[in-house]
């Protein structure tokens, strides 16, 4: 036996959204059923970023990923965020593969978003707003396109630029750049930045929005207004990493959102344990702090797409 090693290009090669879509709505029942295991992350601190490893396990498949939050890094001509995910085979513990999780966790990312999406905005949703325009938002609007008809997106980014060059990849699109309020205007909203103070305020939503709010990942940041959660219906990916980096976390920290507040996760919506929306009037928001367990799924995705395609180099480890 040999560990794969599969590149960034390779794993972009290998991933579709709608494939990773349909995988992890199948780990999120996992998850809701007890069966997945994971740790919150474990952030390590750094000067200028961090570092998260992040190790959980699904039915059948196993696996660490190892990922920095850099924000500086644009100016080095880097992405802000990298990531290695090491494989491993769960009855014997094999490394299986070692690949490259940047483009996984933008793919993950992005499908849970749309998922969440799927069961917890109106069905008739039409328009987007994307708050941020870095990868994630890219991402996004591919994840979401799929699953929506979207007539009009708008898009906002305090670096103007960033917005120019999102508007001008997406030529099929009808979408225009726009200020933060008129973006949080829009009947699916997704809030894609590093912010640690909130960048959509309670009154700019409508009644009826659902909200993926995706860049709060770490203790501190946030994106949201507090009034916000408190007069939304909030779903979590899991309510520990939620409490401590999620969207939630600094209203917790500050007493003003308790996790008696949060509606249920994902998983348990999913299932059908939990109501999700329960009326067109609502306003609902899906508190994404990523799972390992999403980058396990993924991965085994990749691995099996990589094993029967066949080709790809290997190393003796063990
Ligand atoms: N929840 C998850 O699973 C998950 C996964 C991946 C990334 N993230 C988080 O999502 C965020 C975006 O990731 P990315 O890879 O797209 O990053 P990126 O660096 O590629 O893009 C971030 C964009 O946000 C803009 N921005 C920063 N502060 C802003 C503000 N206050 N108002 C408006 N725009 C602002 C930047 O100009 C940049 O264009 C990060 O915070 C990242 O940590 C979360």
């Amino acid at each position: 036996m040999s560990t794969l090693l599969l590149s960034r290009g390779d794993v972009a090669e290998l991933l579709n959204m709608e494939e990773v879509t349909g995988v992890l709505e199948q780990t999120f029942r996992e998850h809701a059923a007890g069966r997945a295991q994971m740790v919150p992350k474990v952030y390590v601190k750094l000067e200028k970023g961090d570092f998260r490893a992040m190790p959980g396990a699904i039915p059948g498949a196993a696996g660490v990923k190892w990922v920095n939050v850099h924000l500086e890094n644009r100016e080095l001509g880097l992405p802000s965020i990298m990531g290695i995910f090491i494989y491993s085979d769960p009855n014997t513990g094999y490394p299986l593969a070692i690949m490259d999780a940047t483009e996984l966790t933008a793919y993950r990312t992005a499908a849970t978003s749309a998922i969440a999406s799927r069961y917890l905005a109106r069905t008739d949703s039409r328009t987007m707003g994307l708050i941020g325009a870095g990868r994630q938002s890219y991402m996004h609007l591919e994840s979401h396109a799929r699953v929506f008809s979207l007539e009009e997106i708008k898009v906002y980014d305090m670096r103007p630029e960033a917005a120019v060059a999102l508007i001008s990849s997406f030529p099929r699109f009808n979408i225009k750049e726009a200020s933060a309020e008129e973006t949080a205007a829009s009947d699916i909203v997704c809030t894609l930045t590093p912010a640690t103070a909130p960048v959509v305020q309670a009154s700019w939503v409508r009644l009826g929005t659902h909200i993926d709010a995706v860049g709060a990942d770490a203790p501190g940041k946030q994106e949201l207004d507090p009034a916000l959660l408190r007069m939304a219906r909030v779903v979590v990916d899991d309510v520990t990493q939620a409490c401590h980096g999620g969207e939630i976390n600094v209203a917790v920290s500050r007493g003003l959102f308790t996790k008696e507040q949060i509606q249920g996760t994902l998983g348990e919506v999913i299932a059908g344990i939990k109501p999700g929306r329960e009326g067109d009037g609502d306003i609902t928001i899906f508190d994404s702090t990523g799972l390992s367990i999403e980058d396990v799924a993924t991965a085994r995705l990749v691995y099996e797409k990589a094993t029967e395609r066949g080709g790809y180099p290997s190393i003796d480890i063990v």
